[in-house]
């Protein structure tokens, strides 16, 4: 077992075993009353260092946290309010906050940041988003309700759909996905927000069948789960690119008509137009339940890492522990 900080930085820390593991305690502690809940992580404090907006990240962890009986102390808009405003590295406030909590939970515009502050510290780091390079918690909750939904992960036939160039979101389910067998998925984006090639190529190396389609309808009624995602328009230096890549694929009634009666629309959320709400009624539509799932899994997550339970299979620098 590793002795130091076990961080959560990628997705590609997660193999098979470790993924159901948490799937379950995060079904048992969905199912308990909160009342019945022990407290797991009481004593301790987690900080949440949030340099870009969050609703349901942020609110999600500090939810789960004092769910288990914790405490939460919280920079909501650490680029403006803490002191990387006067110019501190994140690597200094990392250091300077770790020796008030037992938990960093850290959002930061720059990818490979979170990994620079975790690299400084000795308590965990989970990584709620940096840049366009991942947001492994939210990928373990797309999956976890693929397997909700679905009851399985494997087998599946799977779209996504948008900004898959700088959507850290699809980028880390993406890469998720090569923990299931036999999936096949279709990336269905935008000229200009295709996946990364080097990217496709690292999915089909670890055994994906991956596609890239331009006709979101034509492959509508082969899915089995429709992952829906916003033109990331922060990320984005020339406006005319993210007017370009706006509108092009839309999820609305005529879309859903095609879409098989088991199929589930996924979406990390927010939305911005690119799911019509006419389809919320629509059971198929499953983002607010995903939204949902956030709670229990996070729970799970942080009970983990509280425990200095191993959440890796590899060191996040992709060398197989001892
Ligand atoms: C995503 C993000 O921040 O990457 N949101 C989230 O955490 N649910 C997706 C997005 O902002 O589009």
């Amino acid at each position: 077992m590793r002795s130091g900080p076990q961080h959560v930085l990628s997705v590609k820390q997660f193999d098979r075993r470790l993924l159901f593991e948490l799937f379950q305690r995060a079904d048992e502690l969905a199912a308990l009353p909160p009342r019945e809940i022990t407290g797991t992580a009481r004593g301790a404090i987690m900080a949440t260092l949030f340099y870009e907006p969050s609703t349901r990240t942020r609110l999600s962890f500090e939810a789960a946290m004092t769910r288990l009986g914790g405490a939460v102390i919280s920079a909501e808009y650490a680029a403006s309010t803490s002191s990387a405003a006067k110019g501190e590295t994140i690597e200094d406030t990392a250091r300077v906050v770790a020796g008030y909590a037992d938990l960093l939970v850290i959002r930061h515009p720059v990818a490979g940041s979170v990994a620079r502050a975790a690299a400084v510290v000795d308590v965990p780091v989970i990584n709620a988003g940096d840049g366009a390079n991942e947001h492994p918690t939210q990928a373990l909750i797309d999956l976890y309700t693929i397997w909700r939904e679905h009851g399985r992960i494997d087998g599946m036939t799977i779209a996504l759909v948008g900004d898959l160039r700088y959507g850290r979101a699809a980028r880390s389910l993406a890469r998720l996905l090569t923990q299931s067998v036999g999936t096949r998925l279709f990336l269905v984006a935008p000229p200009v927000t295709r996946m990364d090639p080097l990217l496709v190529e690292e999915l089909r190396a670890a055994g994906l069948r991956v596609e890239e389609v331009d006709d979101l309808a034509a492959v509508a009624p082969e899915l089995d789960v429709l992952y829906q995602t916003r033109i990331q328009r922060e990320r984005f230096e020339d406006p005319s690119e993210y007017a370009a890549a706006c509108g092009r694929f839309v999820v609305d009634r005529d879309l859903m008509r095609r879409l098989p009666e088991h199929a589930v629309v996924l979406h990390p959320l927010p939305r911005v137009g690119e799911i019509d709400p006419a389809v919320d009624d629509d059971p198929r539509a499953a983002y607010f339940r995903q939204a949902r799932n956030g709670l229990p899994l996070r729970m799970a997550l942080i009970e983990r890492v509280l425990a200095h339970r191993p959440v890796a299979m590899v060191a996040a620098n992709g060398h197989a522990h001892a």
